[in-house]
């Protein structure tokens, strides 16, 4: 078991505010992104967002922070931006993911935020490794699809990879200073999502806005309905193999409903170190943005002058199927993760569309996942087909 890699140039009081380019800059992420750099504008200073469609809060955001250099992903959406002037006179617009791309690697820029939902930002993301840049990560999923090659890169050319997530960003506070060989395992916190208390013979009948009133957490539409697959906890369960290097079997899962123990640290003398903060992305991107320094929070912490109850329990495995394929695919290795992510991807796209129920998700990934191999892909270009052929088989059990 490792860290992530920190390379000299994260280490020290910076002189300069740090230059940061947001992707995915209109959704959940990227707005408490947006929090912290606001409250620390004298250490932060936003100089490149991107967004798939959303032109006129992509313009808002450009006005505010005046921020020249933007990405829009969708090409249609783009024109008609620059038709309507809903970006400012002097925006340079890119676009499609050879714009993410560009973008990504702005020169003078220090960190790329990556919080685009999916894996579209996975070139994206290779794009500013490859520049140089240290790296935010939101987007699970591209670590669940190419985990192994974002990695390699990252070492390859000196570039950290600081998790976002808050489980992840708990797990490396709480590695820092501590020896890897004394680390036992990694215990996952997870909320249970909207359905922790609700009895199963209810879940036929879930529908999709049930499925997306998060207890604690306000989020984008695709991690909200993962959170109450906990297929979230599953991608996270992946993208913890790769980020801090365990084995499969030193990754475990503890419910936790009030979302304050955002995961812990189990180490071999039995001790175990936990990070605590409110539920609120904002404290994990202040802790990954500022790294390694710390500031006053964009929100208030924890209060201990009132009664707080932390309560904690194993997950329940028939109300949660997909957090078991996803330890499956983990344990299968190979190119069964990606087929997990696409399987997931596709199911939970066609019950928001409403094209198929709750419980059809689990099925839909179980199905898809069993035919594929667990043999390593040698190549980038390997894992990109898994994930295709998962999609095409996905879809097709629609
Ligand atoms: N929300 C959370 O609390 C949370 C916590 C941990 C990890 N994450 C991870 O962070 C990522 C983002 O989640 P979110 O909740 O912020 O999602 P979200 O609210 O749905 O926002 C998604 C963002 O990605 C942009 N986007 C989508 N497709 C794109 C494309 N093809 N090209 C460029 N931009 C694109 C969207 O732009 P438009 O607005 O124009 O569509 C939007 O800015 C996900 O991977 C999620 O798993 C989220």
């Amino acid at each position: 078991m490792m860290c992530p890699p920190l390379p000299a140039k994260e280490a020290g009081t910076s002189a300069r505010p740090r230059r940061v380019v947001l992707l995915g800059a209109t959704g959940s992420i990227g707005q408490s992104t947006l929090e912290v750099i606001r409250r620390h504008p004298d250490r932060l200073q936003l100089v490149g967002a991107a967004a798939r469609s959303n032109a006129a809060e992509l313009g808002a955001i450009a006005r505010e922070f005046g921020v020249a250099d933007l990405a829009l992903y969708d090409a249609e959406a783009a024109s008609a931006a620059r038709a309507n002037g809903l970006l400012p006179p002097q925006a340079r617009l890119r676009t499609g993911a050879d714009g993410l791309a560009e973008l990504a690697r702005l020169p003078g820029a220090d960190c790329v935020v990556v919080a685009v939902v999916g894996t579209t930002a996975l070139h994206p993301t290779l794009a500013a490794i490859d520049a140089g840049k240290s790296i935010a990560l939101a987007s699970k999923e591209i670590l669940v699809l190419a985990g192994r090659f974002v990695m390699e890169a990252a070492r390859r050319h000196g570039v950290a990879i600081l998790p976002v997530d808050s489980e992840h960003n708990a797990l490396f506070q709480c590695l820092q200073g501590n020896a890897p060989e004394g680390v036992k395992r990694l215990l996952l916190t997870a909320s249970g999502g909207a359905f922790r208390d609700l009895p199963l013979e209810q879940f036929e009948r879930i529908t999709v806005n049930q499925a997306l009133r998060h207890p604690n957490w306000s989020m984008g539409p695709k991690v909200t309905i993962d959170s109450a697959t906990m297929a979230n906890k599953g991608l996270e369960l992946i993208e913890a193999r790769w980020l801090f290097g365990c084995r499969p079997d030193q990754l475990g899962v503890v419910l936790h409903p009030q979302s304050i123990v955002h995961s812990m640290v189990e180490f071999i003398d039995g001790s175990m170190l936990a990070q605590l903060s409110p539920p609120s992305m904002t404290f994990a991107l202040q802790h990954v943005l500022l790294y390694p320094e710390r500031a006053a929070p964009a929100r208030p912490g924890l209060d201990w002058s009132e009664a707080l109850r932390l309560d904690f329990r194993p997950p329940d495995p028939a109300r949660y199927p997909c957090l078991g394929l996803a330890q499956a695919a983990l344990a299968a290795g190979g190119s069964v993760p990606a087929a997990f992510n696409a399987a997931n991807e596709v199911a939970v796209t066609a019950f928001l569309h409403g094209r198929i129920g709750f419980t059809a998700i689990s099925s839909i990934i179980e199905k898809t996942i069993e035919s594929f191999p667990g043999d390593e892909p040698g190549s980038l270009a390997e894992v990109m087909e898994a994930d295709a052929e998962a999609r095409r088989l996905a879809s097709g059990l629609i």
